[in-house]
């Protein structure tokens, strides 16, 4: 089928540029539709761009729809991806809180394609710590950004806003297009989050796992095609778009889950910190207080992995470890223990590492030795490296079409 991009042009100086990407994107046999925002129809005109991309353009959320279709929907559903360059510090704004009140900002909000934003702005509007938290909030929940280049501004200053150039936009997009749907025909097990162990009707055993790093993955491998479970703990997060949940609170529950699921699953990922000991008993009532201490005895719960490991075959087992100290003796020993394909390590004690946070600091172990480590990096950034590492394995397993 015929790729179809849908390219938002917003109001800036640079907006004029995006004639070229449109141009460049259809000489790749690509079919585009613009949507240009009000502020856009000041610098360019809708009909330059009907001209280059061969189809009506969009300026408007209210303007006579083309099909019977709602437009914003049937653009958001059409799209392979969306890419918006020039993106103003406003529409990014916009995007990242929640807004959409116009023609672009509602179709990036139906959308369940790769969304690319290429910035272009001053560079104190684009140095703006407001603008910078809007653009870190938006790559952790997994929309792409281009990176502007520094140089000398429309408005006079030097630094960091330009857009880049044409060619290297078209680039990045066709580097995302690629990368959209390639898991697509592989079902993919992710555990996230914690297990509860309980004590009584009112207290509980648990860890600090919030559960974003297994979202984040899940999440990614939807975008990129694959079938995905999600066997999660409690936590706050919403399900991703397209990814069936299985809420579970203990590991043992976790071990029924993933065994009901292991036929079906190609690739599993084990992302969720799983309680290694539960209380022996859990009491039918409330345990009440006394004058003297009173002791909990634990007892080991499953290990599911190193169960999967036993019964892998050809299927992709990855791992993650969390320690804070000796990580990466840990991991190898868990590779081996567990006969996984890979594992992900993180130091918990690390800046910006770990539990709860929107980033993660790894070094990723293969089984043949190789040792990858990581920069800080978001979740969700970091979910695409691992879904790389498997579809990299997969290919060299034979297994990938
Ligand atoms: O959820 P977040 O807040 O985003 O935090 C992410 C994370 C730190 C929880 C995650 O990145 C992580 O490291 N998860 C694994 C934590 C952990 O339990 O590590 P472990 O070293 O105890 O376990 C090693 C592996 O065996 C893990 O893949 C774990 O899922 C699995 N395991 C462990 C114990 C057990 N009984 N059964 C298991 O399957």
């Amino acid at each position: 089928m015929k790729k179809h991009i849908v390219i938002g042009v917003s109001g800036g100086i640079a907006a004029y540029k995006a004639l070229d990407i449109v141009s460049g994107l259809r000489k790749r046999d690509i079919g585009i539709n613009v949507i240009l925002t009000k502020n856009a129809c000041e610098f360019v005109t809708p009909l330059s761009f009907q001209t280059l991309s061969n189809n009506y353009v969009v300026t408007d959320t209210f303007q006579e729809p083309k099909a019977w279709e709602v437009e914003h929907i049937s653009l958001a559903k059409k799209a392979s991806l969306i890419l918006i360059a020039p993106a103003t510090a406003n529409v990014i704004g916009k995007v990242a809180n929640g807004i959409a009140d116009d023609m672009l900002t509602t179709t990036i909000m139906a959308a369940r394609c790769p969304i690319v934003f290429a910035p272009a702005m001053n560079t104190n509007m684009y140095n703006n710590p407001i603008v910078q938290e809007n653009i870190q909030f938006l790559r952790s929940k997994g929309y792409y950004f281009i990176e502007p280049e520094s140089g000398w501004l429309a408005c006079g200053d030097l630094g960091k806003g330009k857009l880049p150039k044409p060619e290297v936009i078209i680039e990045e997009v066709l580097k995302h297009m690629n990368q959209n749907q390639d898991l697509e025909g592989k079902n993919i097990l992710v555990t996230a989050g914690p297990t509860v162990e309980a004590i009584d009707p009112m207290r509980y055993i648990t860890n600090h796992s919030s559960g974003k790093m297994g979202y984040a993955i899940a999440q990614q491998a939807a975008v990129r095609g694959a079938s995905v479970k999600l066997i999660s703990g409690p936590t706050h997060l919403q399900c991703p778009p397209y990814v069936e949940k299985i809420g579970i609170q203990s590991a043992v529950d976790m071990q029924q889950a993933v065994n009901a699921n292991f036929q079906w699953a190609d690739i599993i990922i084990k992302a969720a910190a799983v309680a290694d000991y539960r209380p022996i008993e859990e009491s039918k009532h409330k345990i009440k207080k006394a004058n003297q201490d009173i002791t909990l005895t634990l007892t080991r719960n499953p290990d599911i992995l190193q169960e999967l490991g036993r019964k892998k075959a050809n299927k992709i087992l990855v791992g993650f470890a969390a320690e804070t100290k000796d990580l990466i003796s840990y991991a190898k020993e868990k590779i081996m223990k567990k006969n996984l394909d890979f594992i992900v390590a993180n130091n918990i004690n690390e800046k910006g590492a770990g539990f709860k946070e929107d980033t993660n600091v790894v070094s990723i172990i293969d089984k043949e030795g190789n040792i990858n480590h990581y920069p800080m990096m978001s979740k969700v950034e970091l979910a695409n490296i691992i879904l790389d590492k498997i579809k990299d394995r997969s290919a060299i397993m034979n297994s990938f079409r």
